[in-house]
């Protein structure tokens, strides 16, 4: 028989904390009605983790990620850490996973449900249907480059400087990711950029497109700058499938997208390394949403985000498609049948708090089986 399936928890701040109890509880209703058990171990990131050791992520649990079979992380941050540091911030933690992991393949779906349509910002026409997929470049460009300075010169002048890197080699590993997802989708993949203005933006456009000339000329191909794109996904979202672009538009460009769907508290995300000799890949998930510190601790922040990352967790790290998809439809009945947390409801729909939307989905998977 297989080894036990390896999770590590972190949880993190804020909300964070609240929405991955009832992760737990939907990977306690696998391990009774499914038959899949899971190692679970916990840990601390991010503020969490700087209070009990003076740092964002502990050696302890970074070999803990390391090691186990994917990653399932709540939030990170809030005021209570703003003047902490920055080597120390628990956003340090995040991107010290990120970059020892090697997690440089961000995939952020924004995925409009029927049931919420109503709730974007834009007109429901526009919305209605969308489903895209972001990935975003997650180890390099602008987040790690180097020389990355902050300091006073001579006379006195304060001068701050960023530095955007990419290799052709990482530019080639995560459009491949982008390419192979988009076979299993609609086939038809946007690369984003700014090559009007960035040499990295000229080799981002040129690895790509030498990319799909040589392996993947079977994919519709287009090359968009990135300020239009954040145009065009206002305008007419539903002309995206894949996206792929780097770290720091990436970061951008999916809050935008994050924000078509009507509630950030909706969406999930993936995080995925290089496969390793079994196949093997290192893998995080985390809902896209972040540590909410106006709300945490009221019990009213929605989990779904979170139990739609374990439902990808399920899919990418697991091949458990069936049950992902089993999680998913949970979700889209649960909400067809008027089950509400405070920031998705609607008039004449019923509110829960967290625990209740938890237990709603549990109760529809007991339907479901
Ligand atoms: C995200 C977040 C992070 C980022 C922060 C928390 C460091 O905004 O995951 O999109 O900028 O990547
Ligand atoms: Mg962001």
């Amino acid at each position: 028989m297989a080894a036990n399936k390896k999770l590590l928890i972190l949880p993190g701040d804020g909300i964070g904390v609240e929405v991955m109890i009832e992760v737990r509880r939907l990977i306690d209703w696998m391990a009774k009605n499914r038959s899949v058990s899971f190692d679970v171990d916990e840990g601390l990131v991010g503020g969490a983790a700087y209070d009990a050791h003076g740092v964002a992520l502990s050696d302890g649990d970074l070999d803990k990620a390391m090691s186990v079979d994917a990653v399932l992380l709540g939030a990170v941050g809030g005021p209570k850490w703003d003047n902490v540091a920055r080597e120390h911030r628990p956003e340090a933690g995040l991107l010290k996973l990120r970059k020892e992991m090697d997690l440089y393949a961000n995939l952020r779906p924004a995925i409009v449900f029927d049931a919420l349509a109503e709730a974007s910002s834009l007109k429901t026409e526009l919305v209605r249907g969308l489903d895209m997929l972001i990935v975003r470049e997650l180890t390099g460009g602008v987040y790690f480059g180097e020389p990355k300075i902050n300091e006073t010169l001579a006379d006195g002048t304060r001068r701050a400087i960023d530095t955007q890197i990419y290799t052709s080699p990482e530019i080639e590993r995560v459009t491949r990711v982008a390419f192979e997802l988009a076979r299993k989708r609609g086939n038809k993949v946007h690369s984003v950029e700014k090559a009007n203005v960035m040499e990295t933006g000229v080799l981002w456009r040129s690895v790509v497109s030498d990319l799909h000339a040589a392996e993947y000329s079977d994919i519709e191909l287009h090359h968009m700058y990135a300020d239009n794109c954040a145009m065009q996904l206002v305008r007419t979202p539903k002309q995206f499938d894949v996206m792929v672009t780097d770290n720091l538009f990436g970061d951008v460009l999916s809050d935008c997208a994050a924000m078509l769907t009507g509630s950030l508290g909706m969406l999930p995300s993936a995080s995925l390394g290089g496969a390793d000799e079994s196949g093997r890949r290192k893998a995080l998930y985390e809902p896209v949403h972040g540590s909410a510190p106006d709300i945490a601790g009221d019990g009213i922040a929605n989990p779904l985000a979170c139990i739609l990352s374990f439902a990808m967790c399920l899919r990418y790290s697991f091949d458990m498609g069936d049950d992902a998809d089993m999680i998913e439809k949970a979700v889209q009945n649960v909400l067809g049948g008027g089950i509400r947390t405070s920031d998705i409801m609607q008039d004449g729909m019923a509110r829960v708090s967290t625990t209740g939307m938890g237990e709603a989905i549990t109760m529809e998977l007991d339907k479901l089986t």
